[in-house]
């Protein structure tokens, strides 16, 4: 296949979601996702569970990506898949998938960390993408993870800071779980919260290093707010629901708000992006639009469909490093833990 005209298969399995993408140089031809209703009723991932469901679904997503595509397997230049960080068990169902599949084929593996691929999926080309130019600094923001991190190039990123205890999508999910709300909770949250009164009740912000974040004070904050008012009043939660909602989004946004602003104060950089689950928040978009206006900030915002867990991402941060041949070795495993410095 000549160099032009490269077809990536990316294979994403690290925690929920079984989801695999097809990149045509830069441009998403498939993006399929299947998520996991299994764990909703449990309040949280079974790690379990989540590896038996992805082996039941790689076949077929990763069959109607190839199909959605309008290619054949044999059209594909390489493979990426998501060597980690996430569940153990949950990557091998995609490590072993995307090396037979490499193998079989006789093509380039790739193997991708999955925090740079949230990020590197500000490199997909699509009508109006705005992709950032190097350095800018990049608020990843997931389940797992709340970093600060200086993007020098594609594969050369520096932590600037990050949360010394929860990361700010557990924050999400723990509040909601208290409010008696679904797995994951962060989408609730979000869609009550444009109903609600932002300013209703106060929370108070955590004391931490200027690019460092902490959650676990908030979390048991709204937990002995609702404790004490469901005392007095059992229907509390119900009552105000909406306000608490916004009040509990409205001070998260507040925290990650500031510590852009002393990113952007100690190093200079005015190029601002956002990336992970939680930067699908309506309200965190809303407030990175308004900055361009008022701090003259330029704030790259990634499509909705690339912000929680997609193939998409892996297989952009795939071509990436098909590019520079950065092939994996076949001997290669999965890892549950990995840093964004690591690749
Ligand atoms: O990146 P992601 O899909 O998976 C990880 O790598 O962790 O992020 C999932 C996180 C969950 O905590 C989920 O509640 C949160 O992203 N999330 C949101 C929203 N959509 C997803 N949090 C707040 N508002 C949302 N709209
Ligand atoms: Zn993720």
């Amino acid at each position: 296949m000549s160099t032009s005209n490269i077809y990536i298969l990316g294979i994403e399995s690290s925690c929920d979601d079984t989801s695999a993408a097809v990149i045509h140089n830069g441009k998403v031809l498939s993006n399929i996702v299947a998520n996991q209703e299994v764990h909703a009723k449990y309040g949280g991932v079974v790690p379990e569970l989540a590896s038996r469901a992805h082996q039941q679904n790689i076949v077929p997503v990763v069959q109607q990506a190839i199909a959605q595509a309008g290619i054949t397997k044999e059209d594909l230049s390489g493979i990426a898949f998501t060597r980690g960080p996430g569940l153990m068990g949950s990557l091998l169902v995609g490590t072993s998938f995307a090396k037979s599949l490499a193998l079989g084929l006789n093509i380039p593996l790739l193997d991708i960390n999955h925090m740079q691929a949230h990020i590197l999926a500000h490199f997909i080309e699509e009508e109006n993408s705005k992709i950032p130019p190097f350095p800018f600094i990049c608020l990843t923001i997931s389940g797992g993870h709340t970093q600060l991190i200086k993007i020098i190039d594609h594969f050369n990123m520096e932590i600037l800071g990050e949360t010394i205890d929860d990361a700010v999508g557990e924050a999400f999910d723990k509040s909601a779980k208290i409010l008696g709300l679904p797995y994951p909770g962060g989408p609730l949250i979000d869609k009550y919260a444009q109903q609600g009164n932002p300013k209703a009740f106060t929370f108070t912000q955590p004391k931490v290093g200027d690019l460092e974040f902490s959650f676990s004070g908030l979390k048991t904050q709204i937990l002995y707010f609702v404790q004490k008012n469901v005392k007095a009043d059992p229907d509390f939660i119900e009552k105000n629901l909406v306000d608490i909602c916004a009040s509990i989004q409205h001070t998260i946004i507040e925290i990650l708000v500031k510590k852009l602003k002393n990113a952007v104060k100690e190093t200079g950089i005015k190029h601002i992006a956002i990336a992970g689950g939680v930067s699908a928040n309506s309200e965190i978009r809303k407030r990175l639009l308004l900055a361009e206006k008022h701090w003259g900030w330029t704030t790259y915002i990634p499509k909705f469909q690339y912000t929680t867990d997609n193939a998409a991402m892996i297989a952009i941060t795939g071509y990436l490093k098909y590019l520079k041949q950065n092939y994996a070795d076949f001997s290669i495993s999965a890892k549950a833990r990995l840093k964004v410095t690591e690749s």
